[in-house]
């Protein structure tokens, strides 16, 4: 039930900080370190090589699940849509894991991987909220993100659970291997649960942005790199499914090599920086489509803040930052839907789980 929402989006937005503990509890042993099933600590340590498919935002936790699992765990690890994988089935190592990511644990097309890839003997590990779901019930192992129900199409809260769980696999993986790491996934989730709170309390001043950037415009660009390439990925998916603004995510880099074509006086521009390593560069971008007119509003992360920042976030540990600017960019596109009058929790021509290939 929406109880006081006026959306299931919005309460689900607001959840966040919940599911994160929740996660946290249910991923947590007496001793404080990883409770993970041990068959899935096994799986991961055979694994010469993982293979994350997924679809849409699900897709989208994939990619930074990645660099856990192969900064962390140093396992390499290649992410692809599963709508795409049999058209280019890529060359599997001697040992393969598949990894299913999927809210629903219903989406076709990542089914129909999970069937080629049995029938070849591959084991399978599904990451979802619906634990009897198709995928969950067909892979060998479940690892449930503990989310609960989400009802919204436009998916939030199970993309800040899919991230935080791929975390504690990650670690839990690298522990096993007997690597030696300071990040514990834990505690940095419990802050990240504080930060996200922080941040769903300041909705007025998103809705203020989405208002500015977003009311009448046609178009609108989302800008980052590293991580937040794949954050703005997110953040366009989510303002197009919601608001039908025609959004597209880009790695600040490539800008020059065409997109910057499309800005003209007023488009609206995105920016995340959350990591120092970009923070220069992407900023530097932002300044280039600035000169061209773009309405630019830049989320950054506090340490690497310039005073004309529109919004900074509070810091959390850099491999998590994720979880924090995605949320940002889920209520610029909660009120551009809503300023639109777009109907926020069924968007048109989608369903929320998509069960035909
Ligand atoms: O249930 P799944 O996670 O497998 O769904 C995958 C996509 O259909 C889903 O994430 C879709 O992109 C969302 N509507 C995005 O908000």
């Amino acid at each position: 039930e929406k109880g006081t929402y006026p959306h299931f989006m919005l309460k689900e937005i607001d959840e966040q900080p919940f599911v994160i503990r929740k996660i946290i509890q249910e991923y947590q042993d007496k001793n404080d370190t990883i409770k993970l099933d041990n068959d899935i600590r096994k799986a991961m340590q055979k694994a010469d090589r993982i293979y994350i498919i997924a679809a849409g935002t699900s897709y989208h936790a994939g990619l930074v699940g990645k660099q856990f699992i192969e900064r962390l765990a140093n396992i390499p690890v290649e992410v692809h849509i599963a709508s795409e994988f049999s058209y280019n089935m890529p060359l599997l190592s001697e040992n393969p894991l598949f990894i299913f990511i999927s809210q629903s644990g219903e989406t076709a097309d990542s089914r129909s991987v999970l069937v080629q890839t049995k029938a070849l003997g591959h084991p399978a590990l599904t990451l979802t909220n619906v634990p009897g779901s198709t995928l969950s019930r067909e892979a060998d192992y479940t690892l449930h993100l503990h989310a609960g129900p989400e009802i919204a199409v436009a998916s939030t809260k199970a993309y800040t659970a899919q991230i935080a769980v791929l975390a504690i696999l990650a670690v839990d993986s690298a522990r096993a291997k007997g690597i030696n790491l300071s990040f514990d996934p834990l505690q940095e989730l419990a802050i990240v649960s504080s930060a996200m709170e922080t941040l769903t309390d300041q909705k007025e001043e998103f809705e203020r942005i989405a208002k500015d950037m977003f009311e009448t415009t046609r178009n609108a660009f989302f800008i980052g790199r590293g991580v937040d390439y794949f954050v703005v990925q997110e953040a366009a998916l989510k303002l197009k499914e919601i608001s039908y603004i025609q959004a597209e995510g880009f790695a600040g880099g490539e800008l020059k090599h065409g997109t910057i074509a499309l800005i003209e006086d007023g488009t609206p521009v995105i920016a995340i920086s959350t990591q120092e390593n970009v923070n220069l560069s992407i900023r530097g971008n932002v300044q280039e489509v600035a000169a061209r007119g773009a309405n630019t509003c830049v989320v950054s992360m506090k340490g690497f803040e310039n005073d004309s920042d529109q919004f900074v976030l509070p810091q959390v540990h850099e491999l998590l930052t994720p979880l924090v600017s995605v949320i940002p960019m889920q209520l610029l596109a909660y009120y551009a839907a809503l300023h639109r009058d777009c109907d926020v929790d069924k968007p048109r021509n989608l369903a929320k789980s998509v069960t035909v290939e």
